[in-house]
Order: C-alpha cells, then sequence, then structure tokens
C-alpha cells in the first residue's frame, strides 16, 4: 500500500468512528479507535476500577466491628459487591489491550489515581452509612450516564454496577434512618459523619468545569455524558430532601433552594484539598496503597496456582485435541 492510499484507509477508519458516535451506536473491542480515544478509556476505566477496589477498606475495617449479625452481613455483602464491580471493570479495560496485572502495577507505583473520597478515615459506624448515602449516592449520579457511554464493554459493565450502587446508598439511609430514632450519642454520630464527609463527597465530580481539561474531548467522544459541575449539581438537588427527611443538617451555610434556577445554591467546595488529596497527600493515601501492595504480595501464591491450574488445562485439552 502507498503511503497516500494509507493515509485513506485511516482517514476511512475515522469518518466511521465517528459515525457510530455520532449515532450514538457503540463502540466495540474489534473496532478501530482513535489511539486517544483508547488511552482515555484506559485511564477512566482503570481509575474506575481501582477506585472500586481500594474503596473497600475503609468500610471494610468496619466489618469485625459491626454492631449486630444483620448489620455485619449487610456491609458484607456491600464490600463485596465493590470486589466484584472491580473486577467487572478490569475486565472492560483488558478489551482495550491492556492487561489487569499492568494496571495494578500503575496504581501500586502511583501512575494511576482512584477515587480521592478513599483518602478519608471511617471514624466510626455512622461513616458506614454516610458513606452509603453520600458516596455510593454521587457514584450513582456519575455512572448511571455512564450506562450511556460510548465504549460497549464499559456501559455494560455500570448497568449491572448501578444496580448493586443502589442497593449501597439504600443500605446506608436505612443504616441512619435507624440511627436518628436512637439516642442522643447516636444521632451526635450521624451528624458528625455528615460534617466530615459532605465536602469531599462534593470533590468526588472532580475540579470545576473550568479547570477540568480533559472533559471536552470525553463530551465529544461521549465517553463522559455530562459535565462535573452538573453532575455535582444533580447530587446536591437529590441529596438535600433526604437529608431533610432525615433530620441532619449539611454543613453549607449557602445551601438554599433558588425558585429562580429550580435548582439548589450551595458553597464552593475547597478544591485545593482536592489537588493535595489527588496528589498523594490526604489522610490515607498511603494506608490506603500500602495496604492494597500486601494484599497483592499476599495474594501471589494464589495467582501463580491460577496460572498452574490454567495451564494444566490447556495441556490436557491439547492431549485430548491430538487421542
Ligand atoms: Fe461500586
Ligand atoms: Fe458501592
Amino acid at each position: 500500500m502507498t503511503e497516500a492510499a494509507g493515509r485513506d484507509a485511516e482517514h476511512d477508519l475515522e469518518s466511521r468512528f465517528e459515525a457510530t458516535i455520532s449515532r450514538d451506536q457503540r463502540i466495540e473491542p474489534r473496532d478501530w479507535m482513535p489511539e486517544g480515544y483508547r488511552r482515555t478509556l484506559i485511564r477512566q476505566i482503570a481509575q474506575h476500577a481501582h477506585s472500586e477496589i481500594i474503596g473497600m477498606q475503609p468500610e471494610g475495617e468496619w466489618i469485625t466491628r459491626a454492631p449486630s449479625l444483620r448489620r455485619k452481613a449487610i456491609l458484607f455483602a456491600k464490600v463485596q459487591d465493590e470486589a466484584g464491580h472491580g473486577l467487572y471493570l478490569y475486565s472492560a479495560a483488558e478489551t482495550l489491550g491492556i492487561d489487569r496485572a499492568e494496571l495494578t502495577e500503575r496504581l501500586l507505583e502511583g501512575r494511576q489515581k482512584y477515587s480521592s473520597i478513599f483518602n478519608y478515615p471511617t471514624l466510626s459506624y455512622a461513616d458506614v452509612g454516610v458513606i452509603g448515602w453520600f458516596v455510593d449516592g454521587a457514584a450513582i449520579c456519575n455512572q448511571v450516564p455512564l450506562c450511556r457511554s460510548s465504549y460497549g464493554p464499559y456501559a455494560r459493565a455500570m448497568v449491572r454496577i448501578c444496580k448493586e450502587e443502589s442497593f449501597h446508598q439504600r443500605q446506608g439511609y436505612e443504616l441512619l434512618m435507624t440511627m436518628m430514632r436512637g439516642t442522643d450519642a447516636q444521632r451526635e454520630m450521624v451528624q458528625d459523619a455528615v460534617d466530615r464527609w459532605w465536602w469531599p463527597s462534593l470533590m468526588m465530580f472532580g475540579p470545576p468545569d473550568d479547570d477540568s481539561p480533559n472533559s471536552a474531548q470525553s463530551m465529544a467522544w461521549k465517553i463522559k455524558r455530562h459535565s462535573n459541575d452538573e453532575l455535582r449539581r444533580r447530587f446536591v438537588d437529590m441529596t438535600v430532601p433526604q437529608a431533610a427527611k432525615l433530620g441532619v443538617t449539611l454543613p453549607d451555610p449557602e445551601l438554599r433552594w433558588n425558585e429562580e434556577r429550580g435548582h439548589h445554591d450551595f458553597g464552593t467546595p475547597d478544591f485545593s484539598e482536592l489537588k493535595e488529596v489527588i496528589s498523594g497527600n490526604g489522610p490515607c493515601n498511603t494506608e490506603r496503597i500500602e495496604r492494597r501492595r500486601a494484599a497483592h504480595e499476599e495474594g501471589a501464591w494464589v495467582r501463580a496456582a491460577a496460572s498452574a491450574h490454567a495451564a494444566k488445562q490447556a495441556a490436557r485439552a491439547r492431549e485430548e485435541a491430538v487421542a
């Protein structure tokens, strides 16, 4: 093929890709895609997978200290779901031609990120409830639109994940409802947890739109469907009536209903804190990565055993095929 013919072929592939996106159809692993699209997706899906796995830690710490068998069973199920989410997402990333071991390596070396929210400590059992309500609630706002993401395997993984996230949100809210019907000390625990998690939860949507350099391209590719600020607004509008029903105060003096806009006005999160946490200086960053590294090292024998078993099975299948 001449150089000009090569360019034409590439141009054809690119216009077919653009046409698929503009018809709102899905890009599948077998389809041609621009390198930037592939790279952006790998980064986003990996970051998402890492968040699910690291996100098991803050709540996982409370499994052995759950106040009743029922609460332990619920929390166990929830944390286990997050492990499952991580696995679907690593599999989705692998369809883009990257190995899961490589992604884990990048996480442990700090070359890939996970959600800033999991770098905050869980100080009481009310935190389990507030994480379910806020953090899984924010995850739902972020992820429901991703069910329509242009990349097929990611969008399909998101459908099941979102169903489970809504169970997570409800179990959190139901726990808080129970605590609010309890003693004064329990009500105080809930309010304290709300005060500590509110602003970090708003930061989960990322920097403000005018400081989010990759967003425009991701929206054009329909990887992302709504801007950070839009999703943040949606989360606030959804959460305020829930807070009123629960009987807690959200720690934002600027928070009020704006009749004209049909949305709530609210204060600006401290985005310099977000930058600090993202760059590794949050309260628990070191602890989270160390724990993840230890778990990875402790699991080495499981991976070795699984590969040995797979190799044996493949050898047996080959022998049977010859016989
Ligand atoms: Fe999850
Ligand atoms: Fe969740």
